[in-house]
């Protein structure tokens, strides 16, 4: 089947050969983009597999390039010769495939390469290729993101919403073009994978957690068994049945977390809802503790985010939830998300942050609205809010807290600049 390409090289002498050398069997020239929004618009349109870039298409940058991965596209960069200015300012925007543009035999080779295997990194190079580097030029005279920052989602009981947020926050991570992983880590069973639409058995967090266990887990075997979504995205899926979580041992998952600490910007866990002490119910400290991996990972996170519903029954499980969680856990720093605000409930969205933050001295507080409509097309195609329903307000709330949690501030709408802390 023949590939399509998306053209968008600015105005360079060398397009013209370009087009000529991409008609063939393998390859056909779906659209020659005037410009970056003009590309963007077409690969979010899935009309092409392959784009073709020069360093003089006017605000190409990382976050472009992030953006058109993010639709499946894989990127191919050229240049009129070697060794160039022209070169080496693609290769700071972190594109590996490049072609000289009247070498067409390689040139074919090169876009062959790059969609078979969009990731020719290595393992590592995988992980980080999408974070920024400290010399990066979008971020310039600013302090680097700091990175390996590890996210617990919990709540309590009468399904708050945990894994909505987790997997909504790690797409909206991602999309600020820092490797994230997603850990699946719910002991009652993994929601995950279903909602990304993968339909096999096998759980990454169980193979994760074998590899910890034997010492053979390493940056590598983690990205091995981490299902990848987009370039900055992976998924640790969870456990197939809920009987198997005596596997997920808290030493283990731990091991997990620290390996995913050292090499992604961020791990979010999505966690069980039980932080409940075991031992005290079963008066037996041996016994394996159902609820361990949950209070491993609320103990090793650097931010809990605590998920509740805005309605008042779930209000009042959220200020105990909140209660029992500086019990449990005293060092946690809890980050409140009241989820499914809607009209109905007749308060305002400040009225109840207001009062969530008085009755639970919680000072981060943040709401998420109910989108059914959102969140049904997203469970239906199996994909993240992100993909799916981009400019709803529930994604919008998401790419906020997403923001807010990285440390990033969205500067008019344009590119992305470090904020300090
Ligand atoms: N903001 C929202 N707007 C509309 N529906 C939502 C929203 N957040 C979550 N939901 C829906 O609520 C249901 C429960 O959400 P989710 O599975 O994320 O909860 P959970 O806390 O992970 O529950 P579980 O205990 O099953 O793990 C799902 O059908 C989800 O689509
Ligand atoms: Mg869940």
């Amino acid at each position: 089947m023949s590939s399509g390409v998306l053209v968008a090289v600015g105005a360079v002498e060398f397009e013209a050969g370009l087009l000529t050398a991409l008609e063939g069997p393998s390859f056909h020239v779906v659209r020659r983009c005037v410009d970056v929004a003009d590309l963007l618009a077409a690969a979010a349109a899935h009309q092409a597999q392959l784009a073709v870039v020069s360093a003089h298409l006017r605000n190409l940058d990382r976050d472009v390039i992030a953006r058109l991965r993010q639709d499946n596209v894989a990127v191919v960069g050229a240049t009129a010769e070697a060794s160039s200015a022209d070169e080496a300012a693609l290769r700071r925007l972190g594109l590996e495939s490049l072609v000289f543009a009247d070498d067409v035999a390689t040139l074919r080779e090169v876009l062959t390469e790059a969609m078979n295997d969009p990731a020719a990194v290595s393992v590592a190079d995988a992980w980080m290729s999408v974070a920024p580097s400290p010399d990066d030029q979008d971020f310039d005279g600013q302090e680097p993101r700091r990175r390996g920052q590890v996210i617990a989602v919990w709540g309590g009981s009468g399904a708050p919403g945990r894994s909505v947020v987790s997997l909504g926050l790690s797409a909206e991570l991602a999309r600020l073009r820092a490797a994230t992983l997603l850990i699946d880590a719910d002991v009652f069973g993994g929601a995950v994978a279903s909602m990304l639409g993968m339909l096999d058995e096998t759980s990454g967090l169980l193979a994760a957690a074998r590899a910890a266990n034997v010492g053979a887990l390493d940056g590598e075997s983690l990205a091995r068994h981490a299902r990848r979504v987009n370039p900055a995205l992976r998924v640790l899926t969870g456990l197939p049945r809920a009987d198997r979580w005596t596997e997920v041992k808290p030493v283990l998952l731990r091991h997990v977390i620290d390996m995913a600490r050292s090499v992604c910007a961020f791990t979010v866990i999505d966690c069980g809802f039980s932080i409940e002490i075991d031992e005290e119910i079963s008066y037996d400290v041996a016994a394996p503790r159902r609820n361990g991996a949950t209070l491993e990972a609320i103990e090793n996170a650097d931010t809990v985010v605590v998920v509740g519903g805005a309605d008042p029954v779930s209000l009042g499980r959220l200020i105990r939830a909140l209660h029992e969680l500086s019990q449990v856990v005293p060092g946690a720093t809890p980050y409140v998300v009241i989820n499914r605000v809607r009209d109905s409930l007749g308060w305002t969205e400040s009225e109840i942050v207001e009062t969530v933050a008085r009755l639970s001295g919680v000072a981060s507080v943040r709401t998420l609205p109910d989108d059914r409509q959102a969140c049904d097309r997203a469970l239906v195609h199996g994909r993240t809010l992100t993909e799916c329903a981009p400019d709803a307000k529930v994604t919008k709330a998401l790419r906020a807290m997403a923001a807010d949690l990285a440390g990033v501030s969205e500067n008019g709408g344009k590119r992305r600049r470090l904020a300090r802390r």
